[in-house]
């Protein structure tokens, strides 16, 4: 059996550092926020994958129908020999070019990145079993910072799937595009998957479905700074919420104090105080519009090769190249 090697660009010491960090920022700010990765512990990257598969988020089966029509074209116009994928999580949607990739005969290496190590570890585990013939070299790290440590290749496509790119700030996000363009030769690809924009009455439940897991992951922060930080959030008393921003084109997700409380932060030395009704920011999930999408991987250097979108047009795949 083939044995994935993992390589670790975010120590356990690096990511505690970063979490105080922005912890300290984000809950002694006037309008209160936390940072999405912060989501992702083993917890949190299972509740995800149950997200994944609700019926109220239609993302991931769309995005994966998508993939499954245009691999080919995708393997055949990129060519690549590596594949680069950020955010991968399970890489369970992955598979679908990892065969076509396999089957245009040029793929020799998957190279999956997360924060999650234990995502990480199970899905390079799984693909390196199945692909006794790829060689799987998986990296724990952030893919805001550290993305010049990526290992190279002759010919590399960078996978940004999920809609994960939507999860960063716009600032963040145009700092995203170029770094991973700055990593990129010219003539290498990037392979984008995004949400569009579409009815709020579709995007809404997406994002606070029935059953109430989407309400657990987003909680399941509390629960990290609870671990990590020695906080004493009752996570219990806050409520998921989820809004759609029309001006900024994007969900808003957030937790809603129901009662006024003060929070202790021992690694921190500080106390958060709630009124009730306050809320905590804890991420976005901005939709695109394709001209809009297209004109920022302009700016960051990319020129658009292919756009599949799916009929009802809520989820775009997007294959540009560094120029
Ligand atoms: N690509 C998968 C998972 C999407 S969920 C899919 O399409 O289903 C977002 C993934 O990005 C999670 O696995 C999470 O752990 C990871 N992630 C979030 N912020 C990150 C960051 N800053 N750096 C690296 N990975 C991150
Ligand atoms: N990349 C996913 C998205 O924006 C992440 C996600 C899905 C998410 N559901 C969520 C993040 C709920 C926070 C809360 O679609």
């Amino acid at each position: 059996m083939t044995v994935p090697t993992l390589e670790v660009h975010l120590s356990p010491d690096e990511a505690g550092a970063a979490l105080r960090r922005d912890a300290r920022a984000g809950l002694s700010a006037d309008e209160k926020w936390l940072a999405p990765k912060w989501f992702y512990d083993a917890r949190g990257s299972e509740l995800f994958e149950e997200i994944t598969e609700l019926p109220e988020y239609y993302p991931t089966r769309t995005e994966r129908a998508l993939l499954h029509e245009h691999a080919a074209d995708i393997a055949s116009a990129s060519g690549a020999d590596t594949l680069v994928e950020l955010g991968s999580g399970s890489s369970e949607k992955t598979r679908l070019l990892l065969d076509a990739l396999r089957a245009a005969g040029t793929l020799r290496r998957y190279v999956p990145q997360d924060v999650s190590k234990s995502a990480l570890e199970a899905a390079s585990k799984e693909v390196a079993a199945e692909y006794p013939d790829v060689q799987v070299h998986g990296v724990v790290g952030d893919f805001t910072t550290r993305l010049h440590q990526l290992p190279g290749g002759d010919h590399r496509m960078v996978a940004f799937l999920g809609g994960t790119l939507g999860n960063l700030i716009p600032s963040e996000r145009a700092e995203f595009l170029r770094g991973v363009r700055d990593v990129l030769t010219v003539g290498e690809h990037l392979l984008l998957g995004v949400g569009l924009v579409t009815s709020p009455s579709v995007l809404v439940p997406a994002y606070d479905d029935a059953a109430g897991v989407t309400g657990e992951f987003n909680r399941n922060v509390l629960r990290v700074l609870n671990r990590e930080l020695g906080a004493d959030f009752d996570v219990e008393a806050f409520e998921h919420v989820a809004v759609w921003n029309a001006r900024d084109e994007w969900i808003e997700m957030r937790l809603r104090a129901t009662k006024k409380m003060v929070v202790h932060v021992p690694e921190l030395a500080l106390d958060v105080h709630l009124d009730a009704g306050e809320e905590i920011r804890t991420e976005i999930s901005a939709k695109f519009r394709l001209n809009g999408i297209a004109s920022e991987l302009s700016d960051a250097a990319f020129a658009l090769a292919e756009c599949w979108t799916d009929p009802d047009e809520r989820f775009g795949l997007l294959l540009a190249e560094a120029v």
